[in-house]
């Protein structure tokens, strides 16, 4: 019971190591290697609390204690010391501690009332995206999370079929920018909304094969597609906006078009549950939810989509559900 309870501390201290920079200033000293009075002058920190911090991430693991002084543990070191790399989870845990984590709290009225306090108010990426720097944290943590998604996409679909590609809520466009350094001759377009934008550019640094639309797809038509990625969208919404997105989908695909939706799907008989993922969106969002295959498949047909198909995504949990509109 109480390993539960310092659960929530510990991920504090992690938290609070990523927001001060102590992987990153542990790596950069020669060797990698560095004492508690060095970091603490280097990033003006308190040196008593950093002598509690330090102890309790050697009992995580994520430093190393030697007789030389501190270096990164092995996960440490891989995931969050460089920013660039694809696996870096730094900006994902700035977002769980300053956004996710915080709506937890929120549990018990979800449980009363099955809706967050805020839902009515606005959707969670309302207020994201009013933070240049936590919208840069989310959709950091966003990227850090598709990586092994988008090597499973490139391979089990064959994209040479297609020629033009709309992720819709594609975010940064890891993706697209996946599919098309294989199939240099897809035309690949991301549609989120306007404020993911520059934090696209950013990420495109000045390369063309992606581009992107901005627009609310409750609001506006989706660019025409001869196929469409629904990633990690359906969850945050309820079973109607759902319907409402698949609908925009089908109306924006050429007949013959395919759209791909992946999402921690659950199946009806409940050999796959995902818990703390479903619960993780019932706080975070109005209404939404981790959902079963059969729903996805359901409003996939009322939709009036044909050839309907799944398969896992291994390791990553999620579920790929593919559909084509009759021609
Ligand atoms: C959880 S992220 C998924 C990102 C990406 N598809 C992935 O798999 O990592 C959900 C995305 O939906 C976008 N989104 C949210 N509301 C939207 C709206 N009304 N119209 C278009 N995009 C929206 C968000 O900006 C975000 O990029």
């Amino acid at each position: 019971m109480r390993s539960i309870i310092a659960g929530a501390w510990k991920f504090e201290v992690l938290a609070a190591a990523v927001d001060v920079g102590l992987f990153k200033a542990v790596a950069r000293r020669e060797g990698g290697v560095a004492s508690v009075e060095q970091l603490a002058a280097t990033l003006d920190l308190d040196q008593p609390t950093l002598e509690d911090v330090v102890s309790v991430l050697v009992d995580l693991g994520l430093l190393v204690a030697t007789e030389a002084g501190l270096t990164c543990g092995d996960q440490a070191r891989r995931l969050l010391v460089d920013s660039s790399s694809p696996e870096y989870l730094g900006d994902y845990v700035a977002f769980c501690h300053r956004s996710f984590n915080p709506s937890w709290r929120d549990l018990a009225a979800v449980l009363r009332h099955g809706t967050p306090r805020t839902a009515e108010v606005e959707s969670p990426y309302d207020s994201l995206y009013r933070s240049e720097d936590l919208a840069a944290a989310f959709l950091g943590g966003m990227e850090s999370a598709t990586g092994q998604l988008v090597e499973h996409l490139v391979r089990e679909v064959d994209w040479n079929r297609y020629e033009r590609v709309v992720d819709v809520g594609g975010a940064t466009g890891d993706v697209l920018w996946g599919i098309t350094r294989r199939h240099p001759h897809v035309d690949a377009v991301v549609f989120d909304l306007p404020a993911v934008e520059p934090h696209f550019q950013r990420r495109a640094d000045g390369a063309t094969d992606v581009g992107f639309v901005s627009g609310d797809v409750f609001v506006d038509p989706l660019p025409p597609a001869d196929a469409m990625v629904v990633g990690h969208v359906l969850h945050n919404w309820d079973a109607e906006a759902s319907r409402q997105i698949l609908d925009a989908v089908r109306v924006a695909l050429t007949p013959g078009g395919t759209v791909y939706v992946y999402d921690q799907m659950t199946t009806g008989s409940g050999t796959r549950r995902r818990p703390l993922s479903s619960l993780g969106m019932r706080v975070w969002t109005a209404g939404g939810a981790e959902y079963s295959v059969e729903q996805c498949l359901g409003w996939l047909e009322e939709a009036g989509f044909v050839d309907l198909a799944w398969q896992e995504v291994d390791p990553t949990g999620d579920v790929l559900v593919s559909a084509t509109k009759p021609r």
